[in-house]
């Protein structure tokens, strides 16, 4: 039987709640149209679901709208460092089965997982795979018992891992990849993440305008941080493997190189590739005195920080999640938070505006999800495209924004053929 909640310090609630109203009142569709219809028809009555998630104050916010709906919520952080404590201690006071804590071992994350596991979840929504990956190889019965009705994915990490599990046959349940949904990565991935690293390092004091940054990736993430990097003046270059985003970039006025030619110019590099050793032990030498390294990537291992930390001749922390790294040759250079997800770390993640339509979407997939549970097979569901529609004019309503719509004669033309020169 799995505990009620596990967090770090109850006392902290006061400020949870605060900061939850915050998020609210910039989540008018999750927070506001979804949970006051979740509310009235209780689509989630007598059910289960569990998140492994960033516990943020706009997750909480999902939470809350899936309780109004009537399902028992629980939660455990998709990171160890990205949970806010006192964000996790107010929604344990509201009945959230919440299982984390910042800076919790890689033991105590699985033990959390396991926590929600344990109580029979019938949906999984996962940030990064773990919860349904353990759920797989830890507990199948649930799986195979039909416990567990459908799963979501949030990331593109998660996602790569699904589709790699679905091509070898080992995806066992239904898996709705919400992360490719374009109300969710045009908007959260690209100005979530690309505002939320300029949050992180302007937190620290420090410069954009002059700088020499190189940006790692081109891709939802990346060119979002790479537009808004060169936004605060700074000198941007782009590193990339694929031809088509280095074409991009490339367009977009970046100039873009292979990482061995350029790591020794820039004073900040960026990652978020969703790739391993990006910056790598081969690089080390050749970093400037003073580079600041931060990764945005779902996995701490795009900056090879456990080969930096053993290269090290000296570690310190110079403020909150920063760390001054001493190289051999004398160098220092300064890591953002363990090499883990920076925006999410030192910055309080994305605003809640994006969040907003990423967890609208989620909280329709859920109901879409019982809607048509009958009907589901395992492998990966796109999102309906008329979810994605309804979550995009959802948001548009709440900002006061009008659009066109076609004309009768116009639909007939545009999804017609014979029309021509
Ligand atoms: N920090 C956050 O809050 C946050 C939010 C969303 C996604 N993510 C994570 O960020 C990562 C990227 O997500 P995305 O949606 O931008 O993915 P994406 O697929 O849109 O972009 C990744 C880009 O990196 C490029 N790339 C891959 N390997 C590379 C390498 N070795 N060197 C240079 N470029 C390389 C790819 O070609 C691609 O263009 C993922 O791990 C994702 O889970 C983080």
């Amino acid at each position: 039987m799995s505990e009620s909640y596990k967090v770090a310090n109850l006392d902290l609630a006061e400020q949870g709640k605060e900061a939850l109203y915050i998020a609210e009142r910039k989540m008018p569709v999750t927070a506001g149209i979804l949970r006051k219809q979740f509310a009235k028809e209780k689509p989630f009555e007598g059910l289960k679901i569990a998140g492994c998630l960033h516990v943020t104050k706009e997750t909480g916010n999902l939470c809350r709208t899936l309780i109004a709906g009537g399902a028992e919520v629980y939660l455990c952080g998709s990171n160890p460092l990205s949970t806010q404590d006192d964000v996790a201690a107010q929604l344990a006071k509201e009945g959230v089965h919440v299982f984390a804590w910042h800076g919790n071992t890689s033991e105590e994350f699985y033990w959390c997982i396991r926590q929600c596991l344990d109580a029979k979840p019938n949906i999984l929504i996962d940030d990064g795979a773990d919860l349904i990956v353990t759920c797989h190889k830890e507990y199948p019965q649930l799986i195979e018992d039909g416990t567990v009705i459908a799963t979501q994915e949030e990331t593109t990490t998660g996602v790569q891992r699904f589709k790699a599990m679905d091509a070898a046959g080992h995806l066992k349940v239904p898996l709705f990849p919400v992360n490719d949904a374009r109300c969710k990565n045009e908007f959260d991935n690209e100005l979530g993440t690309g505002q939320g690293i300029i949050a992180a390092i302007i937190g620290m004091h420090i410069l954009f305008a002059g700088k020499k940054c190189i940006i790692a990736g081109y891709g939802h993430c990346s060119s979002g941080m790479a537009l808004r990097a060169r936004g605060l003046g700074a000198q941007v270059m782009v590193t990339e493997v694929d031809p088509i985003a280095a074409l991009k970039a490339t367009f977009a006025g970046f100039k873009v190189a292979p990482m061995d030619e350029i790591v020794h110019e820039a004073d900040i590099i960026l990652t978020a590739t969703g790739c391993k050793n990006v910056v790598a032990k081969k690089h080390f030498d050749k970093l400037k005195d003073g580079c600041i390294l931060g990764n945005l990537g779902h996995f701490d291992i795009e900056i090879a920080t456990k080969d930096l930390y053993d290269y090290a001749t000296d570690r310190k922390p110079i403020r909150k999640d920063v760390e001054e790294i001493t190289l051999p040759n004398g160098n220092k250079i300064y890591l953002l938070a363990q090499g883990r997800l920076a925006n999410l770390v030192i910055a309080e993640g994305h605003p809640s505006e994006v969040m907003d339509m990423s967890f609208a979407l989620q909280c329709l997939v859920s109901e879409y999800i019982l809607n048509n549970k009958d009907n589901l097979k395992p492998g990966m569901i796109n999102v309906p495209n008329d979810i994605n529609d309804k979550v995009g004019s959802l948001k548009l309503k709440s900002m006061g924004i009008k659009m066109d719509t076609w004309t009768e004669e116009q639909r007939a033309y545009c999804l017609g053929y014979e029309e021509g020169t």
